[in-house]
């Protein structure tokens, strides 16, 4: 047989896939396995939501609707933009996506061209990357240090631009670090964009759990020609399943996108579509109490994570990740095997404590481990003490 697309070698696994893949093996044989590695809630959406969604495969109607979605689903996000990111788009500016990942997609397969680059601050989402590359232009990553609390600098970014840079990708609140980007960062980097004339792609799915200070929508410093802000209703609302993503953005960008979303995946669910109306419209008090409860989750996990001697973790403002930082632990060895890299201390950590985390190679961050607090208070104490208790084991 001929061989499959080059793209596809230069593509990696989903790290984090695998490793929940791994632990659901080692669950299904009956072992008690604590899961810090999945990036989603573990409830259910509003029930406002389901009965929404009920209520319309009842109902019927629910062939294709437009490739950039439900006018009045459009209308809904156009007033969420404006009431929540101070940002004012017309209808045809806003498209709805499956998920965000595919706006991020649909985005980056618009903006670039063969042999263009786009930069990507580490630590960064697993999938900026790998869709850059999916699209055939290569992300150029900039490291942001922890000693400047996973920033980028203005140096960073200007040291990797180049003619042939087309965009930037900017993550706040942040996956994984949890940091928010105040707004000092976010005018730096529109600069740098207006300087060297870049798109940037402002993924801000995690905006509204925040627990600290306050998020800005990058587009509303005066950059709404050159942005694209993605957000959805995966996170906020538990509807990770439910696959409802939205972008608002330039005219031209945005009707691409829907060209491209005509031609792949026609629309998003229209029974989704429909809920997450009801959604956007009346579970605002819902989403707050579900914010209460991660941020108790993550007082909890960061209160017993900093009793561990050796581990020293930031309180994260926003998402529902923590950051710990083991490189002090590398080069230990557990029970006989030397642990040099988070990768296979991720991994011992699994087979022999039961705690799915997963490491920072998968973000371009080595040295750290990512943990979720997207759970309960039993399974962040019975987690925490299984970690406690192999880092204590370490020689
Ligand atoms: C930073 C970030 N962006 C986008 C996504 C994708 O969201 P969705 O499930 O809506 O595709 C995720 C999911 O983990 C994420 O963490």
């Amino acid at each position: 047989m001929k061989d499959l697309t080059d793209t596809l070698n230069q593509l990696n696994d989903s790290p984090t896939l695998a490793i929940t893949a791994r632990a659901k093996a080692l669950i299904n044989d009956g072992h008690d396995v604590v899961l810090f590695s999945s990036g989603e809630p573990d409830f259910d959406a509003p029930a406002p939501i389901s009965e929404a969604a009920k209520e319309r495969l009842n109902k019927g109607g629910n062939g294709y609707t437009a490739a950039a979605g439900l006018p009045e689903l459009r209308a809904a996000v156009q007033a969420r933009f404006e009431s929540k990111n101070g940002l004012q788009y017309a209808l045809e500016e806003i498209t709805v996506t499956n998920g965000a990942k595919q706006a991020l997609f649909n985005a980056l397969r618009t903006l670039c061209n063969p042999g263009d680059e786009v930069i990507v601050i580490a630590p960064y989402w697993v999938s900026y990357p790998e869709m850059v590359t999916l699209c055939g232009a290569k992300a150029r990553v900039v490291h942001a240090k922890k000693a400047n609390y996973y920033l980028p600098e203005a140096a960073d970014l200007e040291a990797v631009v180049s003619e042939n840079t087309k965009a930037i990708i900017v993550n706040t609140p942040n996956n994984p670090t949890g940091v928010i980007y105040p707004e000092k960062t976010l005018r730096m980097i529109r600069d740098v964009a207006v300087r060297h004339d870049l798109y940037i792609i402002s993924d801000e799915i995690y905006d509204t759990l925040i627990y600290e200070g306050t998020h800005h929508s990058l587009a509303s410093f005066d950059a709404c020609e050159r942005t694209i802000t993605i957000n959805g209703m995966s996170k906020a609302y538990a509807m990770t399943g439910w696959r409802i993503g939205f972008a608002g953005g330039p005219r031209p960008v945005i009707q691409a996108m829907n060209k491209i979303q005509a031609h792949t995946t026609s629309n998003a669910n229209t029974i989704a579509q429909h809920a997450s109306i009801v959604g956007l419209k009346h579970c605002d008090d819902l989403v707050a109490s579900m914010r209460d409860t991660f941020k108790a989750m993550r007082d909890l996990m960061v209160s017993k994570l900093n009793a561990i001697e050796g581990i020293h973790v930031p309180t994260p403002e926003g998402a529902f990740y923590v950051m710990v930082d083991i490189s002090e632990l590398l080069g230990r060895r557990y029970h006989n095997q030397s642990i040099d890299e988070a990768i296979t201390f991720a991994k011992r950590l699994l087979e022999d404590a039961y705690v799915a985390s997963v490491p920072g190679e998968a973000f371009g961050a080595p040295g750290t481990l990512r943990l979720s607090y997207a759970t309960d208070d039993t399974s962040i104490i019975k987690g925490i003490k299984r970690f406690k208790t192999f880092v204590e084991a370490l020689d």
